[in-house]
């Protein structure tokens, strides 16, 4: 096509000092960031630009599920956008109508509402539960000690993290913290005016924590006997990231046979974003056809929840995409297969370096690998940043990026179609670090 204004000269060149004056200069600082400057990606693999590579562990925090740079993805944004690529909610379009019927067989009878982000898709779930208990007074949301929901106002109230409050005070009314995986705790916690529990089945940023089997079917029954919805958090944990399309899926696939419900699991809503655009952004709830006796799915009526971009076309047309390539490259299996091989060999790591390694724990490509104490680790006990910070740091010299979870957690959030070499390159630079900081430590 000819240009109709001559592109305008590069506005710095790639230097990491004059794009960090950038940020420092016109960006509002509320991300603690690394020192760090990409440039471009191409599968597992970010290059920053100085040029060096860096194998990508921590896939934009659970969200390039196809890695980076991905045909897929590309040839999908060009011929959507020659097309179509935004029209508002006042029509229809297909590719929204084909994906909430995708996400519907992939979840159960029941309807979708598209949305930009994971916090706006809880939002969407917050705002159901309130309507679904408005008319009794009911309006109150249990959610987990050490979850996440979110940075929005409502989100920072249901996330049970004091560091995300701190300083917005006062909380939006209306949400109070369970101990995790403790049902008498639950059970107890319930109010006259609660109407929900929200948990996710594998809590992210609160470290890697998985539900139990238990835990689920036990909230279940716990919400048919008192009326409440059940909804999960599958933001981080779904998209097929533990090897099912939501992690409650996969937690209950093994529960013995017969168990109460154990087949037949559902919860009432499910929030999804993350990996569910590869990259491109997109939120979605999914509700239930049916709870206690209402329509649940149809309780949102026209006028009570909106969003200008959410289910634009060019979103829906990615995220279809991405299921279409999930499926067609089996990538569930390979995100259970390589997770599960992760896992044991992260395990054995932990067995052989425990002056540096506390634990390791996940489902799938979903993994954390929990550091002992900062004091017990000589290169770090003098430094005022986490050892969680210095371990990721000491990774990023070594060419390997993981995410912080807290102070003392690494996850492993990388793409779905991670190979097994890409896996044990991973995995020798960890043991690299760690041997270097058990040496010290001996
Ligand atoms: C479980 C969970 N819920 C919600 C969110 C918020 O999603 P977003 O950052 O897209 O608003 C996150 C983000 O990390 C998350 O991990």
């Amino acid at each position: 096509m000819k240009e109709l204004v001559p592109s305008p000269p590069p506005i710095v060149r790639n230097d990491v000092a004059a794009i960090q004056a950038l940020y420092q200069q016109n960006v509002v600082p509320s991300y603690g960031r690394f020192d760090l400057v990409f440039s471009h990606g191409s599968g597992s693999y970010l290059y920053d630009v100085t040029g060096k590579r860096y194998l990508d562990l921590g896939g934009g925090i659970a969200v390039c599920c196809l890695g980076h740079a991905h045909p897929a993805i590309t040839e999908t944004l060009i011929e959507q956008s020659r097309r179509l690529v935004h029209v508002s909610n006042l029509y229809y379009t297909e590719p929204q109508g084909r994906l909430a019927s995708a996400l519907v067989k992939l979840l159960g009878p029941g309807k979708c509402f598209f949305a930009n982000s994971g916090g706006e898709a809880n939002e969407g779930l917050f705002k159901l539960a309130r309507k679904f208990g408005h008319d009794e007074g009911r309006f109150e949301i249990l959610t987990a000690v050490n979850s996440f929901h979110g940075r929005t106002l409502a989100g920072i109230a249901a996330t049970g993290q004091e560091k995300v409050k701190k300083g917005f005070e006062p909380a939006v009314a209306g949400f109070r913290h369970i101990p995790f995986n403790d049902l008498p705790a639950a059970r107890d916690a319930i109010s006259p005016a609660t109407v929900a529990i929200l948990i996710e089945g594998v809590q992210g940023e609160g470290g890697i924590t998985v539900a139990t089997p238990e835990y689920l079917l036990g909230l279940r029954a716990l919400c048919d006997e008192k009326k409440l919805l059940l909804l999960m958090d599958g933001v981080q944990c779904g998209c097929f990231r533990t090897g099912r399309f939501q992690s409650y899926q996969r937690i209950l696939e093994n529960a013995e046979r017969g168990t109460r419900n154990a087949g037949s699991f559902t919860p009432d809503g499910v929030s999804m974003a993350k990996s569910l655009g590869g990259g491109f952004p997109i939120g979605a709830f999914w509700v239930r056809a049916e709870a206690h006796g209402v329509k649940l799915c149809d309780l949102l009526g026209p006028g009570t929840h909106a969003t200008t971009y959410g289910g634009t076309p060019l979103a829906c047309a990615v995220a279809l995409r991405v299921l279409e390539v999930v499926e067609r490259e089996g990538l569930a299996d390979n995100a259970r297969q390589l997770g599960a091989w992760l896992l044991g060999e992260l395990q054995s790591l932990v067995n052989r370096y425990p002056q540096v390694l506390h634990t390791v724990r996940g489902l799938g490509l979903m993994i954390g690998l929990e550091l002992v104490a900062k004091e017990r680790i000589p290169a770090f006990a003098s430094s005022d940043k986490s050892a969680a910070i210095q371990f990721v740091n000491r990774l990023h010299e070594a060419g390997l990026l993981v995410i912080p979870a807290g102070t003392q957690v690494v996850r492993l959030l990388p793409a779905l179609n991670l190979r097994r070499s890409e896996a044990e390159e991973g995995l020798a630079i960890v043991e690299r670090v760690v041997k270097a900081l058990a040496g010290a430590a001996d």
